[in-house]
């Protein structure tokens, strides 16, 4: 029992069960409520009223809420149990009645109707339709999309509503709420994050919640931060996949257009990985060749500018690694590294933008190249700014540097 409590979903556990716990979309809220209760006064000119939004804000939560509410008896129904005409006339005569036998009042909610689809439903539809025009207690449909022409006919019939993505803030507020019955002592930031990801999806939320903080007793930015960078690490991964195990040159090809990644950090990868994917030596010095010509081609490019070199890059870093793979045996699942390269040059990133910015200073002042600067001067300066401050003073004025730009000559940073 205790195992089972532990791993309800959260989206279940803390679904709400009346109105005042759904967020966001009051008004629309509002609207399905005074239709439902006008059937009080008889039947309305609309039998049924179509809810539409995105997925994981409340629709479906929001009819059951509403019923708790209300006292009614809801007979719920998804695409799988109204797929065809027969299926629907076993419950079509539910409709007939707004009073049942234990004197409470009927609502019918025919959810997930995007599932529907295809040639073989659309008796089902039409069954729908007859339903909706002939109803005795109210009825309510539930779809993503709305506007798919299949259901122009039907949404004449019905009173249009709809759902909207609630607000960020709304979102963090009943994370938080879900927290505090949890147990969880959560920083403001990391729910603020956690919201701002799902993108008004509710349910999505809350699952990344409970992945993140079930079984925590406090749950930090830090905690959650790295999301965003999943994000990124897991779509690299599938496009490396491609590109090492394509049994096609358009496979692999595709790789990169589907990938919003740089060229360049992917060329990092794909080198880092390479000799881990396609172990065959004969394998992998093909593909280490084509890999070669594609450096060769960048070179190019960054030398004349001349872009339409770039698909060649693409062909050799791509189609030309994936047919490499010849006799190399599949290994089974074989971890992705991050590039080593990446990595070391992120890390020294400042001080090579430092030198190179202490470079143009001296190649302004000596007329040399800034290369020459930082091979042949900058070693020499280092020993002055080291050893004499009143001559590296003197000298740091002519070349007009820095604060950073002395401390890093003088060896301090
Ligand atoms: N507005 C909301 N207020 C509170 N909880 C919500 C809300 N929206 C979604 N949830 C949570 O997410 C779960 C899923 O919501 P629901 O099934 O109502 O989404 P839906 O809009 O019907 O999505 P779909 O279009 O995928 O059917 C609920 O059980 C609840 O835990
Ligand atoms: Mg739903």
């Amino acid at each position: 029992m205790v195992f089972k409590s532990m791993w309800t979903a959260w989206t279940v556990k803390h679904k709400p069960r009346t109105l005042a716990g759904v967020i966001g979309n009051k008004e629309a809220i509002q609207k399905l409520v005074e239709w439902v209760k006008s059937w009080d006064k008889g039947i309305p000119k609309k039998r049924a009223a179509f809810l539409y939004g995105p997925p994981g804000i409340g629709k479906t939560v929001t009819v059951e809420a509403l019923a708790n509410d209300l006292k009614m008896e809801l007979v719920e129904k998804n695409a799988s149990d109204y797929r065809t005409e027969k299926a629907i006339q076993r419950f079509a005569g539910l409709a007939s009645q707004y009073g049942t036998l234990f004197g409470r009042k009927r609502l019918i909610l025919l959810d997930e109707l995007d599932g529907i689809t295809g040639r073989e439903d659309a008796g089902g539809l039409k069954a729908i339709m007859n339903i909706v025009k002939t109803a005795k207690c109210p009825i309510i449909l539930i779809a993503n999309d709305p506007y798919d022409p299949r259901f122009t006919a039907l949404r004449q019939l019905c009173l249009m509503i709809e759902f909207k993505k609630p607000r960020v803030r709304e979102v963090q507020r009943l994370l938080q709420r879900i927290c505090m019955l949890e147990g969880i002592n959560a920083e403001e930031a990391a729910l603020r994050f956690i919201a701002q990801r799902s993108q008004g999806d509710v349910r999505s939320a809350i699952n990344d919640l409970q992945a993140l903080a079930q079984g925590k007793k406090r749950l930090t930015f830090d905690d959650v931060s790295w999301l965003a960078y999943r994000d990124r690490k897991e779509k690299i991964f599938e496009v490396l996949r491609l590109i090492f195990y394509s049994r096609t040159c358009d496979g692999a090809k595709r790789a990169v257009a589907m990938a919003d990644v740089d060229l360049d950090m992917l060329f990092e990868w794909v080198y880092e990985n390479l000799p881990y994917h396609i172990r065959d030596p004969q394998d992998l010095a093909e593909a280490m060749e084509s890999l070669a010509k594609a450096d060769l081609y960048r070179g190019r490019i960054r030398l004349t500018q001349d872009w339409k070199l770039q698909s060649y890059v693409i062909d050799f870093m791509t189609a030309g690694v994936a047919m490499a793979r010849k006799r190399t045996k599949p290994a089974g699942w074989v971890p992705l590294r991050f590039p080593e390269r990446i990595k070391w040059l992120s890390k020294t990133k400042a001080e090579r933008e430092l030198r190179a910015a202490i470079a143009k200073k001296i190649k302004r002042k000596c007329h040399i190249s800034a290369t020459r600067a930082i091979k042949e001067y900058i070693p020499y300066l280092r020993i002055i700014f080291e050893n004499n401050s009143e001559m590296a003073n003197k000298i740091a004025e002519w070349l007009d540097l820095n604060e950073h730009m002395k401390a890093y000559l003088s060896g301090k940073n």
